[in-house]
């Protein structure tokens, strides 16, 4: 059994705060900054350029593969980092597209995450000849699977509701209709389990600043099956995605498996925080966290909803169908939740009235879901909301 009180003395939570807001951003290990440190100072003061070799920066990206592997049911070898999410999009849906010839539509839902279908859109615009990104409503989606499709490109959980997609059967539902799949873990590596070998999805990404502690701008994964990994086209073929990037060739031939989904250089400070972070599974269980935030997320409906009549839940009411965050709905939600951040409690606003709540088990307690309830319906009850300064719409909600 996880040791919460172990995997929260790991973070810095500053003093006063309540974080409801790892789904966005996830806080700091205390270790970071000595790990960020150590190679700002040892690996790129002291070694300079040897660093590469020296230090191992040039195998960091599958090295720290491998670890976030291990997260989310990835064989070996079947995942490398960098770039942002929004790029490994691109990287796995061109690929995927790639290796389906004949079809020509991109099938999604109405809640994935902007990006992804802007990405979408730029690429079929790209490719022309016919090819369309085609959204239906999540709970729509099996049957909107035809001969036409040629990928299925979901978030496993919806950035704004948690509404949480089945992973297995809808990548049995998209290969039985002769699709592939390329699923957005965002919102699921390091809150859930998952398993993208035994549900057989095709293509995986995911970021690493949210649920998995990297830091602001922290790269992204990438996890192609191993039976397209050698078939996969990269897309972007940058020159250390290819199979000799030293040799410096002047024509691009891919790298060995998933090595060739790497484009240039890593970001291997970013990195170096991203493995300080990950040392907390070596102390907790992704089937402990996953019961742990059921409890608090639970807790947090019963209390917001016998405190706080006029919020409504819009996330689903049954656990088992949403991820690690909650939502509800308010016609005031942003200035509800300026209101809140100035109590001492961070979540977030996502538009046009959602006020989201992250439930992250490695640094939150149940007395963190008490005073949030206690604060959120102290702020209901007296419209302590109702301020102009909480209504000014900051750049970032
Ligand atoms: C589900 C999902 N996909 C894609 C992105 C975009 O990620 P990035 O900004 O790293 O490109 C996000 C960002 O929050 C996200 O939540």
């Amino acid at each position: 059994m996880t040791d919460f009180a172990a995997t929260r003395a790991m973070f810095h939570i500053p003093e006063g705060i309540t974080y409801l807001d790892g789904n966005s951003l996830g806080p700091m290990v205390r270790t970071a900054p000595a790990r960020v440190a150590r190679t700002v100072e040892a690996e790129w003061g002291e070694m300079l350029i040897t660093g590469w070799n020296k230090a191992g920066w040039m195998d960091q990206p599958s090295r720290v593969g491998d670890r976030i592997a291990r997260l989310i049911g990835a064989e070996p070898g079947t995942v490398v980092m960098g770039d942002t999410l929004s790029i490994k999009v691109y990287q796995a849906l061109a690929a995927a597209v790639d290796l389906n010839p004949g079809r020509k539509v991109i099938l999604s839902d109405t809640g994935n995450f902007p990006s992804d279908l802007y990405i979408a859109d730029g690429l079929v615009h790209t490719l022309g000849e016919g090819y369309t990104v085609r959204t239906v409503a999540p709970d729509e989606v099996e049957a909107a699977l035809d001969s036409d499709t040629a990928v299925l490109m979901l978030t496993e959980v919806d950035y704004r509701t948690g509404r949480k997609h089945d992973m297995r059967r809808l990548t049995t539902e998209a290969h039985r209709a002769g699709a592939l799949t390329v699923w957005d873990l965002a919102h699921s590596a390091g809150a859930l389990p998952v398993d993208v070998a035994g549900a057989g999805a095709d293509f995986a990404v995911g970021c690493t600043y949210k649920y998995l502690n990297s830091g602001p701008g922290g790269p992204a994964f990438i996890y192609v099956a191993p039976r397209h990994a050698e078939a996969a086209r990269p897309a972007l073929s940058g020159w250390l995605g290819h199979e000799v990037p030293f040799a410096f060739h002047p024509d691009y031939r891919p790298g060995r498996g998933i090595e060739r989904m790497r484009v240039g250089t890593p970001p291997v400070l970013q990195l170096a925080a991203l493995e300080a972070a990950l040392d907390v599974w070596d102390i907790a269980d992704i089937v402990d966290v996953r019961s742990r935030s059921i409890e608090l997320t639970e807790a947090f409906i019963q209390g917001v909803e016998a405190k706080c009549p006029t919020l409504t839940l819009a996330s689903p009411r049954d656990p088992r169908a949403r991820g690690s965050q909650v939502s509800f709905q308010h016609p005031e939600g942003y200035a509800i939740m300026q209101a809140l951040i100035a109590n001492g409690v961070i979540g977030d606003f996502r538009a046009p009235y959602i006020l989201r709540f992250g439930f992250t088990p490695l640094y939150i307690g149940m007395e963190d879901v008490d005073r949030a309830v206690a604060t959120l319906a102290e702020i209901m009850a007296k419209s302590l909301w109702d301020r102009p300064e909480y209504r000014a719409r900051a750049r970032v909600t």
